[in-house]
């Protein structure tokens, strides 16, 4: 059955997308061209990560590319730089993740997909959401994901939210009375909430987005190996050195064991620390009255513990990734 409603939350860092078939689906915020398997022997060791996509306009020519994780490798991938988020790019991505969450039709008189949702920043809502929304209607391709049948992207209905806010409504209710907070740390931003839970709506004075977010321990763990090894660290290793670093591992280079684990952990404490004092400094008085801060996004998986530190009754929400996607879900199904 093909999905009716689809929520992807296009990250800086990782795609995000459910639908209500119940899929699931993430991958890296990366894209590359596609040049086809360079020396023939990929077959050899089964399917590769990441994802070949295929896009092609209606009466226009197909165009291939590299997606997530097998993007990587590529010198030409393109990810997500700044606050800009290229319309060509972040389309890639959503159709991507829309086939691959089990949208679309297949056959010579396709249907429209009923309903997409999506997010922005919260500091980029009101004046970017009409923009999205109508870009967004007027897209149409046909698609195909690793090989796949094509099948036909047209959008009946777009809605744009506002990131975090789908975090509240992918719980259950918030309990208690006072204020709420809620936090979604991203790739490279971080959204903050401030919820009044008597009233049941956010606080516009003490909710906003902060430029800060997970790519600062990439970034401080790169410096880290310059250091130790005397010589930059290539763009396209920085994930394995990031992941190593974070799972305590050291990695070898030039016959030697090049330890960065305290790096990481210094600079998640610092980043953690960066993040609390912004957020406290918007929630202000307010502060002393938050009964539970929630927080999301995936780098709450990486700075859950530091933040839970310094930041009224926090906790990590289930499914931290998910949260903003499955909020975007629940809210687009009414
Ligand atoms: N299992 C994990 N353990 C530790 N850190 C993680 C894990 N999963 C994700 N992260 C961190 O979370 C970050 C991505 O989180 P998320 O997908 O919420 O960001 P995003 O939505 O793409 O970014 P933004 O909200 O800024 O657009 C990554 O940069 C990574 O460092
Ligand atoms: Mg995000």
């Amino acid at each position: 059955m093909s999905a009716k409603v689809i929520a992807c939350d296009v990250g800086y860092g990782f795609v995000k997308a459910v639908s209500d078939t119940g899929s699931r689906v993430v991958f890296p915020s990366l894209v590359a061209p596609d040049r086809g398997d360079s020396l023939g022997v990929g077959d050899l060791f089964g399917r590769p990560p990441g994802h070949t996509v295929s896009l092609r306009p209606p009466g226009g020519g197909a165009e291939s590319y590299l997606v997530g994780e097998a993007a990587r490798a590529s010198f030409l991938a393109s990810g997500f730089l700044g606050a800009e988020k290229p319309a060509e790019m972040h389309d890639v991505l959503l159709l991507a993740a829309c086939y691959l969450a089990g949208a679309g039709s297949e056959g010579h008189l396709p249907g429209q997909v009923p309903r997409l949702a999506v997010g922005l920043p919260l500091a980029l809502y009101r004046p970017q959401r009409d923009a999205l929304r109508e870009r967004l209607s007027r897209l149409a391709a046909w698609a195909s994901v690793d090989g796949g049948p094509e099948r036909y992207f047209s959008f009946r209905e777009v809605r744009v939210y506002p990131q975090g806010v789908g975090v509240v409504f992918a719980q259950d209710g918030l309990p208690g009375h006072g204020f709420a907070g809620i936090i979604d740390v991203g790739h490279l931003t971080v959204d903050y909430l401030l919820v009044d839970l008597e009233a049941g709506r956010p606080v516009p004075e003490a909710s906003g987005s902060l430029e800060v977010g997970c790519h600062l321990l990439a970034k401080e763990v790169a410096r880290a190996f310059r250091e130790a090894a005397g010589e930059p660290l290539p763009h396209r290793l920085e994930g394995y050195v990031l992941r190593a670093a974070a799972e305590g591992r050291p990695v070898g280079y030039r016959g030697r064991e090049l330890d960065l684990s305290r790096a990481y952990r210094e600079a998640a404490a610092e980043v953690a620390t960066a993040v609390s004092k912004q957020v406290l400094s918007a929630w202000a008085d307010w502060a002393k009255f938050i009964t539970l801060t929630l927080l999301a996004g995936g780098g709450a998986l990486a700075l859950g513990a530091e933040l839970a530190r310094s930041l009224p009754s926090a906790r990590v929400v289930d499914d931290p990734t998910f949260a903003n996607a499955l909020g975007f879900l629940r809210m687009a199904s009414r």
